[in-house]
C-alpha cells in the first residue's frame, strides 16, 4: 500500500515538537511492516542542508500564486524514508523556523506558504494531475500546515482518500477571509459546511471537515476534543463526525530513545542494570551547577514554555519542592514571561535549580536520563512524548489526567496522576511522590514498571495500518 505522509517538520531535519518525532518515526515504523510510505516536506534550508545525494524528480505548476516548485527526492537520514521535498525558494528558504522570522513573528505569508504545499500534496495524490511516476493510494495529513490539502482533493471531484491527524487542536492555521483568494479555493467553500471558522478561514477545520478519516494521538484526547471544554470551538464538527474520529498512541522511537544505546548519555542503564541511571545523575549535577547528590530527588522539566503545558502550577510549588530537599532542572524555550520566571527561580536558587533556557536536543536526553522524576502537569496533552521518554528511561512522571497523559501513566504503578489542574493538587502528587522515593523498594519497583511498559511504534503502525486498509478498499 502507497502511502504519501505530508508533515511540515520531521526529525532530525527540522523540528519545532512532537509532530516532528512522529513524523521522523511513524513512516518508518509503516514501511517496517510492509507499506510505502513515503514523506513530503517543505524546503526549508535546514531539510535542504540536512540531507544527501538529492535528486530532482520533477516539477509542479498548478500551485497557488502562480508559484512554480520543483520536487526533490533523498533518503531520509537515520531511516532512510523515501522523502519528497517541495523546493520553493521564495517561500521556504528563509531565515527563522518553520513558521516564524527570527524575532517570533509568523512568517505574513504563512497562509499562501502552507496553501502551496498542501496543494502541492493533493497534486501528488491525484489522479492524471500529478507529473510523478510514483503514485500514493492514500494522502496522510498532519496539522493545520497540510489542512487544505483534503479541500483541494475533494473540491476537484479527486476520490485519492484521505486521512487528516490532529496533534494539537490549538494551532488552527486560522487567516482573514480575504485570504480565500490566496489559497485558491472556491467562495462556496467558505461556509459553516467548509473551510469557514467562526468568520475566518481555518486550514485545520478543512481538514478536519473533507478529510475522509480524522485521527487524533491518544483515545482519551479523541473524547476529550469533542467537548466545549477543550474542542477550541470545533467540537461541533467533531462530535458531529463520530466514528471517523479515532485516537491512535503515538510510540517512542527507540534507536534515539533507549537509555541502554543513547550516544547523548555518560553512562548507559536499562531495568536490569540501574546503577549508571545514578552516574548519569551526578554528571548532570556537575554540569548544571547542581549541588551533587545522588539521593537528592531531582525533578525534571522538558516543554515548549507554553500555556499548554502548565508551567505556571510548577512555579507555584517550586519553593515547596526545594523546601523537601529536591532539585529542579529545567529545560525549555517559548514565552518570554514564562523564560523570565524560570530564569529567577535558577538565579534566586543557586546549586538547587537549573533553568537552561533554549533548545538542546543532547541535554534533553541528558535530564531525561538523569531525572528521579519528572514533572508534566499540562492543561491538556494530545499525546506527550516525554512522559513516554521518562517512562523509558526509569524516571517516575508526575502528570495531570488529560489526554494522552492519562492514557499512559498508571497512578502508583508507574507514575503519579492527579485530576484537577491546580498548584494544590500537583503539590499532593508530588508528596506522594516523595514518599514514595524516600522507599528505594518501592521507587525501583515503580521505576521497573514504567521501563518495562512498552511503547514501540509498531502497535501503532498496525492500527494506521488496519484504518488505511479500510479507506483503501
Ligand atoms: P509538544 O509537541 O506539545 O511540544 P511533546 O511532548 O509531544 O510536546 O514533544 C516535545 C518534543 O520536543 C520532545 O521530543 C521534547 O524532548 C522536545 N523538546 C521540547 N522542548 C525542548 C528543548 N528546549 N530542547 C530540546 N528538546 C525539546
Ligand atoms: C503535539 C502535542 C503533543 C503530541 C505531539 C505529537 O505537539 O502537543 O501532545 O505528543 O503533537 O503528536
Amino acid at each position: 500500500m502507497r502511502i504519501l505522509f505530508a508533515t511540515s517538520e520531521a526529525r532530525p531535519l527540522i523540528k519545532t515538537g512532537g509532530l516532528a518525532d512522529v513524523s521522523g518515526a511513524l513512516p518508518a515504523a509503516l514501511r517496517k511492516i510492509g507499506l510505502d510510505c513515503r514523506l513530503l516536506l517543505p524546503g526549508y534550508p535546514a531539510v535542504l542542508a540536512g540531507i544527501d545525494n538529492a535528486e530532482p524528480v520533477c516539477n509542479l505548476s498548478g500551485l497557488p500564486g502562480g508559484i512554480t516548485a520543483t520536487l526533490l527526492q533523498a533518503p531520509m537520514p537515520d531511516n532512510g524514508v523515501p522523502l519528497y521535498i517541495l523546493v520553493a525558494p521564495e517561500l521556504f528558504q528563509r531565515e527563522g523556523g518553520p513558521y516564524q522570522d527570527v524575532a517570533g513573528h509568523d512568517h505574513p505569508d504563512n497562509a499562501l506558504r502552507f496553501a502551496v504545499f498542501s496543494k502541492a500534496a493533493a497534486i501528488l495524490a491525484s489522479d492524471g494531475d500529478s507529473p510523478l511516476a510514483w503514485r500514493p493510494q492514500l494522502l496522510h495529513c498532519n496539522d493545520w500546515q497540510t489542512g487544505l490539502a483534503p479541500a483541494y482533493l475533494r473540491l476537484a471531484g479527486q476520490t485519492t482518500p484521505s486521512l487528516m491527524t490532529v496533534h494539537n487542536l490549538a494551532y488552527q492555521g486560522i487567516f482573514p477571509p480575504a485570504d480565500l483568494a490566496t489559497v485558491e479555493l472556491p467562495p462556496e467553500s467558505f461556509s459553516m459546511e467548509g473551510v469557514e471558522y467562526y468568520g475566518n478561514l481555518s486550514f485545520l477545520k478543512a481538514g478536519l471537515y473533507y478529510a475522509d478519516r480524522l485521527t487524533t494521538v491518544s483515545p482519551t484526547y479523541a473524547e476529550e476534543i469533542r467537548q466545549p471544554a477543550l474542542g477550541m470551538g470545533m467540537q461541533g464538527l467533531l462530535a458531529a463526525r463520530g466514528d471517523d474520529l479515532v485516537g491512535i498512541l503515538n510510540g517512542i522511537d527507540s534507536g534515539e530513545w533507549n537509555p541502554s544505546s543513547d550516544r547523548h548519555l555518560p553512562c548507559k542503564f536499562s531495568a536490569r542494570a540501574l546503577a549508571g541511571k545514578k552516574q548519569c545523575k551526578l554528571k548532570l549535577q556537575q554540569d548544571l551547577n547542581l549541588e551533587p547528590g545522588k539521593e537528592t530527588p531531582l525533578f525534571g522539566i522538558i516543554a515548549r514554555l507554553a500555556q499548554q503545558k502548565g508551567l505556571d502550577l510548577i512555579l507555584a510549588i517550586a519553593d515547596g519542592i526545594l523546601h523537601r530537599g529536591g532539585q529542579i532542572a529545567l529545560l525549555g524555550t517559548g514565552e518570554k514571561m514564562l523564560e523570565a520566571a524560570f530564569r529567577e527561580l535558577g538565579a534566586s536558587h543557586p546549586g538547587r535549580v537549573a533553568a537552561v533556557i533554549g533548545y538542546d536536543e543532547g541535554l534533553s536526553h541528558r535530564i531525561e536520563a538523569a531525572s528521579d522524576l519528572f514533572l508534566m502537569p499540562s492543561r491538556f496533552e494530545p499525546c506527550g512524548l516525554n512522559q513516554l521518554y521518562s517512562l523509558s528511561y526509569g524516571t517516575v512522571p508526575i502528570v495531570h489526567a488529560t489526554g494522552g497523559l492519562r492514557d499512559t501513566v498508571e497512578d502508583g504503578v508507574t507514575g503519579f496522576v492527579f485530576h484537577e489542574p491546580t498548584p494544590h493538587a500537583l503539590w499532593l502528587a508530588v508528596e506522594r511522590a516523595l514518599r514514595a522515593h524516600a522507599d528505594p523498594k518501592m521507587w525501583q519497583r515503580m521505576m521497573r514498571a514504567g521501563m518495562k511498559r512498552d511503547f514501540s511504534w509498531e502497535k501503532s503502525a498496525r492500527e494506521y495500518e488496519s484504518l488505511y486498509r479500510g479507506l483503501v478498499a
